[in-house]
């Protein structure tokens, strides 16, 4: 059987997303007691900073019975100009999966094609797949399903705007974005996505609001673009979910927002500390949703 990837939310079929939710929840129910990953190792290689992503899987990893390594891009010699190619293939000497998070969505790519050993996205410039997992799960596990529901986006079409853009389209929910003109999502992304689900761009948050059962967004800069900070602050002035904006919602719609989160920036500090935030139980769902992954592409 040739190995499985996770490099972009739609490398998984719906009966695939569907049967991760069903073992993760087994999993945070404490309904799961095997091994499979004894024995085995999770390279974890970060150019980019991380609370959530990290711990998440190297705890998630020791939990299945594995060892994960934090390999930092810095001390590797990838950061010295090591080949992907290169070191994609010794790795896979010694490990049994790598999880990566960097920069360029190609060098993700071109890791996967010289690995023999599966390779997981833990986030670059273009996508977060491993976070949407993370958000429809909590979306099923609070609001009973995703079928049907309509999520806005309010803010930058951003990594994980493109990944909300291939859940919508891979598991059939309506999304909404609220972007300012200049700040929309990959074009090819949603263009695809398009033509599968119902959604739309505007540049007005209200209009994404109006109606939807989850509201969500993200910083303004992103990591890697803190030089751009303050003309950001500018553009995006008024993409903020308030209180105000979470009232064109349904009153039953729940916040969600992939953390870290800027108070008083992308969302004031009454939305994500008010009653309809479920920010803390979406990072608590990345542990569960990528242990249900590591068994399944590693197991
Ligand atoms: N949401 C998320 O990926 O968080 P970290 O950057 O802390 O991993
Ligand atoms: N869009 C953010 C997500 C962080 C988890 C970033 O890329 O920095």
């Amino acid at each position: 059987m040739p190995k499985r990837d996770y490099l972009v939310f739609s490398d998984l079929t719906k009966p695939q997303v569907d049967g991760l939710f069903q073992l993760a929840t087994r999993m945070k129910a404490g309904e799961y007691r095997e091994r499979p990953l004894a024995g085995k190792t999770l390279a974890m290689i970060f150019a980019k900073s991380s609370t959530r992503t990290r711990v998440s899987f190297e705890v998630g990893t020791y939990q299945l019975g594995g060892h994960a390594l934090f390999l930092s891009s810095r001390d590797i010699q990838i950061g010295r100009g090591e080949p992907i190619p290169d070191t994609a293939r010794v790795l896979s000497r010694y490990v049994d999966g790598i999880m990566i998070r960097t920069f360029d969505h190609a060098e993700v790519e071109e890791l996967a094609t010289h690995a023999s050993v599966p390779v997981i996205n833990g986030l670059t410039d273009l996508h977060h797949p491993c976070q949407i997992l993370a958000d429809v799960l909590t979306i099923q596990q609070h609001l009973g399903g995703y079928a049907g529901k309509r999520v806005a986006w309010i803010g930058d079409g951003n990594n994980m705007a493109n990944s909300w853009l291939d859940a919508a389209a891979l598991l059939g929910f309506e999304l909404r974005l609220a972007c300012p003109e200049g700040y929309e999502p990959d074009h090819d992304i949603y263009q695809r996505a398009r033509k599968l689900t119902t959604t739309l761009i505007t540049e007005e948050p209200e209009e994404a609001a109006e109606g939807a059962d989850v509201v969500t967004t993200d910083v303004w800069a992103s990591m890697g673009q803190e030089g751009e900070a303050e003309e950001r602050k500018l553009a995006f002035k008024g993409y903020v979910v308030d209180a105000e904006l979470m009232r064109r919602a349904k009153p039953s719609a729940i916040f969600l927002h992939c953390l870290p989160a800027h108070r008083g920036e992308e969302v004031t500090a009454e939305v994500i500390e008010g009653p309809q935030s479920r920010v803390f139980d979406e990072a608590e769902n990345r542990l569960h949703v990528q242990k249900a992954l590591l068994a399944t592409l590693m197991g």
